[in-house]
Formats: structure tokens, sequence, C-alpha cells
């Protein structure tokens, strides 16, 4: 276990997370926490590769992710890579969300995602070298297209990639990186809740792929960016 990396996929469910977690633990042999809160599709999951552990969890709940990180502790010394890629869309437009979703987008999308690299800071710095990466959005990026109805969810993206950016400065003393990579379309549940109809150019196994790769490789020539990953709007 002391050689092998290890890496905590959030949002490891479905569409992305699931795709991450598959290419961590069969492409790169990764020993993968895949945390989300739907048991069956996590024992799924771990169905495919033993070296996918699930940890079910709701991040938004503090007692969940301290059950979360204790079974993760119990299980490994260290973790190589964090992917905060949980995420949560509402398709609203400011003056029509109410109040719940505002909080619950922010909730899920930077509070979850930032007391989490919190909580793992002590099995991050027992890595060699270890990686956050940040699942940010292109509707975050700044100076990209804008569309009706994603000024919250894109803004809670904002927040994410500029704390990845900052990161990368409080957390150099403990060999640390962070990076945001903002993603452009990818063929998944929730694009397809959000655009209805629309056909992303990517899907959820070619990003996955590259995400997997980039937590592991990415630091090397990366600390502190926010970087766009896509070649389509939205
Ligand atoms: N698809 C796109 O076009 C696109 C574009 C830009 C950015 N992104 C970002 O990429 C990431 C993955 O997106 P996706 O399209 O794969 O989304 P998705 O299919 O909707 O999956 C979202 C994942 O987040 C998990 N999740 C949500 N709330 C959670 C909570 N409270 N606790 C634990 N897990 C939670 C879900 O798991 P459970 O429901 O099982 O808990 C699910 O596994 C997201 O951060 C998204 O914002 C996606």
């Amino acid at each position: 276990m002391e050689n092998t990396k290890c890496v905590l996929v959030t949002g490891a469910s479905q569409g992305i997370g699931k795709a991450i977690s598959l290419s961590l633990a069969k492409d790169h042999s990764c020993k993968v926490f895949a945390l989300s809160r739907n048991e069956s599709a996590l024992n799924e999951l771990a169905s495919a590769s033993s070296n996918i552990i699930p940890i079910v969890c709701d991040l938004t709940s503090k007692s969940e992710r301290k059950v979360a990180l204790n079974k993760i502790n119990s299980i490994s010394s260290h973790l190589d890579g964090l992917i905060n890629n949980a995420g949560f869309l509402v398709n609203g437009s400011l003056p029509n969300l109410d109040e719940e979703d505002i909080r619950k987008i922010f909730e899920v999308n930077y509070f979850s995602a930032a007391l989490l690299i919190q909580e793992c800071l002590g099995l991050l710095k027992k890595a060699k070298s270890s990686h956050i990466v940040n699942i940010g959005s292109m509707g975050g990026f700044q100076g990209s297209q804008k569309f009706n109805g994603l000024s919250v969810y894109s803004s809670s993206k904002a927040a994410l990639a500029s704390l990845s950016e900052c990161l990368a400065v409080e957390l150099a003393e403990f060999g640390i990186s962070s990076n945001c990579l903002n993603l452009g379309a990818v063929q998944t549940e929730m694009l397809e809740e959000a655009f209805p109809g629309y056909r992303a150019p990517l899907d959820a196994k070619s990003m996955g792929k590259y995400i997997a790769k980039f937590a592991l490789e990415g630091h090397e020539t990366y600390n502190g960016q926010s970087l766009p990953v896509s070649f389509s709007a939205p």
C-alpha cells in the first residue's frame, strides 16, 4: 500500500467521477476511494475493480465526512490525490432561484470541497507530493461565454477556482499542489438536465481519463492554476 497511489474521488457514483475512478483504478492501478451518497451505485462501481473502495457520504454533512475520513484513515496512511468532482446544478436565473437552492449550490460546489480539503490535509501531507484537483466549469472561468440560468452555479465554480489558485500558496510548505480544471460540456446526467437535447462533444469516459492522468501528473507542470478544459460552449 505504501507505494500504491491513493486518490479520493468525490461524486463517483455516475458521470465524470465514475469515469475518473475507473481510469485511476484500471489504467493507473491506483487505490481509489470513491465517494458519493448512492451506496448501490458505488458498490456496482467497486465490483469493476478491487482497487475501488466505496465511501458512502453526503458531503454536506460534517458528521458523514468525519465517518468517511475515519474509514479512509483506517485503510491508507496517505492520499496522493483529492479530486473534488461532486457537483450540484439547478438551472435557474438569480431572480428565479429560491434561497434553498442558492445555498445548496454553494454548499455542495464550494463549502463541501473547501471543508473536505481541510479535513484531508493530514493524509495529503503524508504523501511525497500530493495534488488537489478541483473540478470547475467554463461558466465560472473569467471571460468565458455566459448562459442564462447558470449564474449561481457558475459563481460557485468561480469561487472554487479562486480557492484552487490560493491554496497553491497556502499549502506550498506541505508539498501539496492545487489546480482547478474548468470543464466545458461533457455528456452526463447533469448536462442532460441543464441543457436537454444538447449533445456534448465529449463523453464522460474521455474526460475521466484526462482528469485521472492530470491528477497523477499535472502537478509536475501546474500549480495554482485555473485551466480551461474545453473546446465547446457551453
Ligand atoms: N457535465 C458537464 O458538462 C460539466 C461541465 C462543467 C463542469 N462539470 C462539473 O463536473 C463535475 C461532474 O459532473 P457530472 O456531469 O459528472 O455530474 P453528475 O452526473 O450530476 O454527477 C454528480 C456527482 O456528484 C455527486 N454529489 C452531488 N451532491 C453530493 C453530495 N451532497 N454528497 C456527495 N456527492 C454528491 C453525485 O453523487 P450522488 O448523487 O450519488 O451522491 C454524483 O456522483 C461536477 O462538479 C460538475 O459541476 C460538468
